[in-house]
């Protein structure tokens, strides 16, 4: 199925990568960027899972108490859903800018790649909560530009500890880690017109850079 990218008057950003790569370090520099290249432009910076009251509910239990991994994934989709049709798709419509640290690549990455779970059944999910109708045709409504900030699961386990007490994605071990990292990849490799790599091993300042020449062309 096509993706559905073009078809909002506003511009829809994800930023994805494995726990410590760097994303919550550059989103807010990388909508500052946004700001000034587009003055007039309201630009919506909001998370996954999260980004709504109930989102934010669903968010506290993801990450603080063991379930059933099926039951994550429909819990991570049904944050999506409230997600996309509250805060996402009428600012699509408005015509803002949303930036979304997350979306569904994280699924991907960590319910199949981490998890074990089947792209099959992921995929059905994806269809699911993200088909639009626009005139004759489907679409799925993903992000136009996917920020992955790539680094290997070491390094980013390191970055980590040294910051932060870990939550129940962040205890789990390095293997666990390798394979989300390996599923993103084969998520970009997929769909190369939509992401973007950013080679995380690099300087704070390198990446800005790279964030900034990026904005430039858009
Ligand atoms: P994420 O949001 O992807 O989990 P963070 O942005 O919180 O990752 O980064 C994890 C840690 O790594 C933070 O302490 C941050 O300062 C540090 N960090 C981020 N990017 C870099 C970088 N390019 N080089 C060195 N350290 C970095
Ligand atoms: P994250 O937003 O990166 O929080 P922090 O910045 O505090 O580390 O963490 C959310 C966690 O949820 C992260 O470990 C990835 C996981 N996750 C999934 O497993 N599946 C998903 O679909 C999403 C959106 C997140």
């Amino acid at each position: 199925m096509k993706t559905l990218t073009h078809h909002y008057p506003g511009t829809f950003f994800s930023f994805e990568g494995i726990d410590g790569a760097g994303k919550s370090t550059h989103i807010q520099y990388f909508s500052e960027e946004l700001a000034c290249r587009f003055p007039d432009k309201k630009i919506i910076l909001t998370r996954e899972p999260g980004g709504t009251p109930l989102g934010e509910k669903l968010r506290q239990s993801l990450l603080n108490e063991s379930m059933d991994i099926r039951t994550e994934a429909l819990l991570m989709f049904a944050s999506r859903q409230e997600h996309l049709s509250t805060v996402i798709e009428p600012a699509l419509m408005r015509g803002d800018i949303v930036i979304s640290d997350r979306f569904t690549d994280s699924s991907f990455a960590y319910q199949c790649g981490g998890r074990g779970l089947s792209i099959r059944d992921l995929d059905v999910l994806e269809t699911w909560v993200q088909t639009r109708q626009y005139g004759q045709q489907t679409f799925l409504l993903q992000p136009q530009l996917t920020f992955l900030f790539d680094l290997s699961a070491e390094v980013a386990q390191q970055r980590r500890s040294a910051t932060r007490n870990p939550d129940k994605f962040e205890e789990l071990d390095v293997d666990f880690f390798n394979r989300v990292r390996n599923e993103y990849l084969r998520r970009a490799s997929q769909s190369p017109e939509r992401f973007v790599m950013i080679d995380s091993s690099h300087s704070i300042q390198d990446i800005q850079q790279q964030l900034k020449t990026c904005i430039a062309k858009l």
